[in-house]
């Protein structure tokens, strides 16, 4: 892909690619002399909303260090691992003009080389939402999170509130596990039609992607509720599973009102409820949210 494993390459002298574990730690080690690092762990086909996460280390960071790893840890058996986009070229021109001054690009044998056994669990958390959809899902990402935060040392990660039970996970390991790294949440990034932005919007077609909006109007039809004084969980999921009902060819695989730290139901909404939603449009999975104001 990009040079061999351990090697170093130098992008026009600007962004460094990097593809080894010793040689990123090295050159961690070195940045962080210099100052915070912000770090952003990515799969790539990276879009804007990747990009805004780029932008809030840049201006809250020193130095900001990416990384694009499409962690096969994290798919389950039928999951779209095998055809998941990949834009490497591209993802390396966007985040270079971002200002990202190193880019960690493993292959999956350098991650996960012959006789790894050790995985990270977040019991209960790593079981809800998607994760109950997803079983093992959370547990690949815990790790290889755990992993890339172990290599690069940073001093803030960012994360996309886009997938938020992602980040209670990962907020659920940091704290047990005394990662030394304080995790930032992003706002998600939508389209001009409200459709969050996603690498995996790329399998829809063009009926699917009209289809697709049917998750942000359930979620906004029950944040209208809630703003009219709403506040019973049972009477918003069954609003939203109206709206999301209309939309022929939408499968819904969740839409919950939960607890934003631990993700359990809760029976009413308050300010720090979130409201998430997963549904599947044709042959692919979409989430979206909100959380109460
Ligand atoms: P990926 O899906 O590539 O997303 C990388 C980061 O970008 C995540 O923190 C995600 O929440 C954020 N993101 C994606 N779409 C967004 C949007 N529309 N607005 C704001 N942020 C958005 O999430 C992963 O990769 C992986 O699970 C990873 C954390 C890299 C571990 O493998």
């Amino acid at each position: 892909m990009n040079g061999a494993p351990g090697s170093l390459v130098e992008v026009e002298g600007l962004m460094r690619i990097v593809t080894g574990v010793v040689e990123m730690q090295r050159v961690c080690r070195e940045l962080r002399v210099g100052g915070v690092v912000g770090f952003v762990p990515t799969m790539g086909a990276l879009h804007e909303g990747h990009l805004s996460l780029v932008r809030r280390a840049r201006a809250e960071c020193d130095v900001v260090v990416a990384s694009i790893f499409v962690n096969p840890l994290q798919f389950g058996v039928g999951e779209d691992l095998a055809r998941y986009p990949r834009t490497f070229a591209a993802d390396c021109a966007a985040l270079e003009e971002e200002g990202v001054a190193v880019l960690f690009a493993p292959e999956a044998g350098e991650m996960y080389p012959e006789g790894a056994v050790t995985t990270v669990t977040v019991a209960g958390i790593g079981d809800r939402l998607d994760g109950a959809s997803r079983p093992g899902h959370f547990a690949g990402v815990a790790t290889v999170v755990a992993k890339l935060l172990h290599v690069v040392g940073p001093g803030r990660a960012y994360f996309g509130q886009k997938d938020a039970a992602q980040l209670a996970v990962l907020r659920r390991m940091v704290r047990d596990l005394n990662f030394d790294v304080e995790l930032v949440a992003c706002a998600i990034v939508r389209d001009a039609d409200g459709l969050a932005l996603s690498s995996r919007n790329q399998y829809l077609n063009e009926s699917e992607r009209v289809q697709a909006l049917v998750l942000r109007r359930s979620l906004m039809a029950m944040e209208g509720m809630i703003a009219r004084g709403e506040r019973e969980s049972a009477a918003l999921v069954r609003e939203g599973m109206r709206v999301l009902g209309a939309e022929a060819g939408v499968r819904v695989d969740y839409l919950a009102v939960v607890d934003a730290e631990s993700l359990l139901p809760v029976m009413a909404a308050e300010t720090g409820t979130l409201v998430a939603v997963a549904a599947w449009v044709g042959g692919t999975r979409l989430i979206d949210n909100f959380v109460v104001g």
